[in-house]
């Protein structure tokens, strides 16, 4: 689903196609892409638009997360995606990282954000 995801990205600018979904506790599944413009920095990474469609849906946990993109490194997410996450997603949750072989590593959001700021620290 994350490479279908990946199909329908919008990327004139940068050509980089990524693809993500994201596996809601309930078992729902939501996809993403990223969506750039042409003022670059409102351009949103796939991660997040899998996220931010989600948490709109109600959906408020998740069981996994899988992305795949265009480069020859495992698709790991960007520094902001985590931070946005990590609101949502535990530590143990694994994220499967491909790349556009299809080969993959597995990650836990801990590995990807430790010591992730979160709610808990404004206590
Ligand atoms: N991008 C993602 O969608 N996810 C990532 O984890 C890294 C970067 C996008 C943003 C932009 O459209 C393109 O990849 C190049 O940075």
């Amino acid at each position: 689903m994350a490479t279908d995801a990946r199909g329908r990205a919008y990327v004139p600018y940068s050509n980089f196609r990524v693809g993500a979904c994201l596996k809601a506790s309930n078992g729902a599944y939501y996809m993403g892409c990223n969506i750039e413009n042409a003022a670059y920095s409102p351009t949103v990474c796939a991660e997040r638009t899998a996220l931010y469609k989600a948490v709109y849906e109600g959906e408020r946990q998740f069981d996994a997360l899988a992305i795949i993109w265009d480069g020859e490194n495992y698709a790991v997410p960007c520094g902001v995606c985590r931070q946005a996450l990590a609101e949502f997603c535990h530590p143990a949750m694994p994220v499967v990282c491909a790349n556009r072989e299809g080969e993959y590593k597995i990650f836990t959001m801990g590995e990807l954000l430790p010591e992730a700021f979160t709610a808990e620290d404004m206590q």
